[in-house]
């Protein structure tokens, strides 16, 4: 079900096209970084990446982000790597590095304009990357400072490649509750509401009821809540079934006022792997659905063509995205999961026909940079 529209509409030929765009665009900026770094000298000879933290002076918390950038150049063969007693040597590779940022931008505006938001979001985290490599900025700085917010805000609410998630998250949410009389809906992690927005406009599209539900909208930021609110309002003047309201998944959900056995359907757009337990939280949205409801979730995973997401670029500066709780059966890494690790975590926390939709098994057979992954639970 919806596999054809998956992949005729929703990952398009514009997104196949562009997506390759913006893969070069990062090789080049990651060659950049390290040019400006002068990590590349380090490369020539062949280097670790202890060694290079160690030479350059680096905090050791730029580890993981500094190896992704050596693997991400490694996984188009312009770095090798080579094992010695266990510790990973890179080396650049003869093969040289045509692509042109510039050209590259002005070829995908053309294309898609939206595309830009991730264009541009790339190209701040590179310019910022030698001082955050130093420890002059976090990551945190960079993204979330007054200069870049709009940037950050445009990656996430305005863009080609993101709003995938929301459109797939909301289809599959109008589809399960279009058999369900006045369900109760609970919208974890909803942010800036880009999912939410979705919900909207493909209920409007379809001339559905705005008042045959009840909707309430969450995040853990009061800032988030205020301004969904206001999305919302451009879009229809009927806000009657929505609510607002503050919800950390972090915290039982029942002293936070949400009742055990009380939603139809709790869903989130790239929400639910921000949870620093993700047993406790999926234990906890379980209780708080009814039996029979839907826990449905939208969230980047890791395409077979693909496993290093390119929004790892941008994360891996973050500390909260390392600091998780790992778990072998319910979260075996940090970060993005693969589509199956979800759907194992959500069979073990006893949710029943627990499935893709649409089914990424067919849909990887087809096209192999599928980054977005639909899971479905029922509560028993
Ligand atoms: C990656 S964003 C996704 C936002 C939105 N759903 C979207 O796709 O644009 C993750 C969201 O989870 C929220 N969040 C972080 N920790 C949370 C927690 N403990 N409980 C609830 N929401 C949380 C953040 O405020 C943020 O809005």
């Amino acid at each position: 079900m919806f596999e054809k529209w998956y992949l005729e509409e929703l990952i398009n030929k514009t997104i196949r096209d562009i997506w390759k765009l913006t893969d070069y665009f990062l090789l080049k900026l990651i060659s950049n970084i390290l040019d400006n770094a002068e990590i590349t000298p380090l490369l020539k000879s062949g280097t670790t990446v202890n060694n290079i933290i160690q030479k350059k002076n680096y905090p050791a918390n730029v580890y993981a982000s500094l190896k992704w950038l050596l693997d991400r150049l490694k996984l188009d063969g312009f770095v090798s790597m080579r094992l010695d007693n266990n510790v990973e040597f890179y080396t650049l590779s003869n093969k040289t590095m045509d692509y042109d940022l510039d050209a590259i931008k002005s070829m995908a505006e053309k294309a898609s304009p939206e595309s830009m938001a991730a264009f541009n979001m790339l190209e701040l985290m590179a310019n910022n990357y030698p001082d955050y490599l130093s420890g002059k900025k976090t990551g945190v700085d960079i993204i979330f400072s007054p200069e870049n917010i709009d940037i950050t805000n445009e990656y996430y609410g305005n863009n080609l490649f993101y709003n995938v998630h929301n459109i797939a998250g909301a289809k599959i949410v109008n589809w399960d509750i279009s058999t369900r009389k006045n369900p109760q809906i609970l919208e974890i992690g909803g942010g800036l509401g880009g999912g939410t927005k979705q919900f909207v406009i493909q209920r409007l599209k379809e001339n559905a009821p705005l008042n045959s539900f009840n909707y309430c909208f969450t995040d853990v930021a009061n800032k988030m809540l205020r301004s969904t609110k206001k999305a919302l309002s451009t879009l229809t003047e009927d806000l009657s079934a929505f609510t607002f309201k503050k919800l950390d998944f972090n915290k039982n959900l029942s002293e936070q006022g949400y009742a055990e056995n009380s939603y139809d359907v709790i869903w989130g757009v790239n929400a639910a792997h921000v949870s620093f337990d993700m047993r406790f939280s999926l234990n906890e949205l379980f209780k708080t659905l009814k039996n029979g409801g839907s826990f449905i979730i939208s969230e980047t995973v890791r395409p077979i063509g693909n496993l290093m997401i390119q929004q790892e670029f941008v994360l891996n500066t973050l500390d909260d995205y390392w600091n998780v709780k790992l778990d072998e059966k319910i979260r075996p890494r940090h970060g993005f999961m693969d589509w199956n690790d979800w759907v194992r975590a959500l069979k073990e926390i006893g949710f029943t026909n627990v499935e893709t939709i649409p089914d990424m098994n067919v849909l990887q057979k087809e096209y192999d940079n599928c980054y977005v992954a639909v899971v479905r639970g029922i509560k028993p």
